[in-house]
């Protein structure tokens, strides 16, 4: 019988909704403290314990870094029960360390599951990504166009001009020409300071009115991203950056050979994923914690590629 086979994603995706909530709940009173490492690392130990109660066989696949330097969800870690089927897992405990010490909108913790050796193992260096939502025919944009060329390829296919594109970008040094260039064709940029998880699933969300996500952000949130949107439709390509032989020995170390390739939605994410994301600060996707005398309240959303399905949960905890 093949993994994806045994992959009972139904029945797993609920206790993975809860390792999402967990995480969530434990950066929730360092929201707005100012103190990054303290709010990941109480979303890191969270998410790790309630990983050991599920019944997977799991690894770590995208984590929080190398062995020696992550004590814990370090890539090749394995976690769960190890009573039920092989399945690599993609995490981040907390997407936007710094969104939650300032309080800003976005923050997310992160997860997704699928059949063991179908996720990529992407290396932590930066990738070029570029997003946009459902119901569009494949390759109305590509990387290998300009942004410009891609704002007005994407706004032929939408029946509009450039000026009803909004492009999601990271606020980085390193897009200031792209961002001017994306100007040009009249596009409107929501610029974001931080969380392109977030900033790529906006593109599948119509409420959000981002037409397209585009620019450099971490690999590993790239396939966290892809994971959502192959569950919730939309496409995305992404290629690996590397701006160094550290780099470069980095992807060697994680099975890269092709250190050119653009790898589309589906051959990041290869199966059937499941992915949940729970709210820390308010955002466009997800509510934050809200917080009542006594309780803690948390929205998550809980999807699954095979079914298309997208559920959202709201989890109101009693504080001890
Ligand atoms: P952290 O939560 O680890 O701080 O990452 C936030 C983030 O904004 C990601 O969403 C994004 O992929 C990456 O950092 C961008 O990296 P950089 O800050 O180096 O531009």
């Amino acid at each position: 019988m093949s993994l994806a086979a045994v992959f009972h994603d139904r029945m797993l995706s609920l206790g993975l909704a809860r390792v999402s909530e967990a995480a969530a709940l434990a950066s929730a009173r360092l929201i707005g403290r100012g103190d990054e490492k303290a709010a990941d690392q109480a979303a890191v130990n969270a998410m790790r314990s309630q990983l050991d109660l599920l019944d997977i066989k799991g690894v770590v696949v995208i984590g929080e870094g190398e062995r020696d330097e992550a004590p814990m969800l370090y890539i090749g870690e394995e976690v769960g029960n190890g009573n039920g089927p092989e399945v690599d897992i993609a995490l981040d405990p907390l997407e936007g360390t710094t969104l939650t010490a300032k309080d800003m909108p976005n923050a997310l913790t992160v997860i997704a599951m699928a059949p063991r050796g179908t996720l990529l193992h992407a290396p932590d260096v930066y990738m070029d990504k570029l997003a946009v939502g459902p119901g569009y025919a494949p390759g109305v944009v590509t990387l290998d166009m300009s942004p410009g060329a891609r704002v007005h390829a994407l706004a032929k296919a939408k029946g509009c001009g450039p000026d009803n594109i909004t492009v999601c970008v990271l606020e980085r040094p390193r897009h200031e020409d792209m961002i001017a260039e994306i100007r040009e064709t009249g596009a409107a940029i929501r610029l974001i300071t931080d969380g392109d998880v977030a900033g790529v699933i906006h593109c599948a969300e119509a409420s959000t009115g981002i037409d397209m996500y585009m620019g450099q952000g971490g690999a590993p949130e790239g396939v966290l991203a892809a994971s959502a949107l192959k569950c919730m439709g939309g496409q995305m390509q992404g290629r690996l950056v590397f701006r160094n032989d550290d780099e470069r020995g980095r992807a060697a170390k994680a099975g890269i050979e092709d250190l050119d390739r653009t790898y589309t939605r589906d051959e990041m994410v290869t199966a059937d994923v499941i992915f949940a994301a729970t709210g820390v600060t308010d955002g466009s996707i997800l509510a934050g914690i809200k917080r009542e005398v006594g309780y803690l309240t948390a929205e998550t959303i809980l999807m699954r590629s095979k079914t298309g399905s997208v559920r959202r949960m709201s989890y109101r905890n009693p504080v001890k």
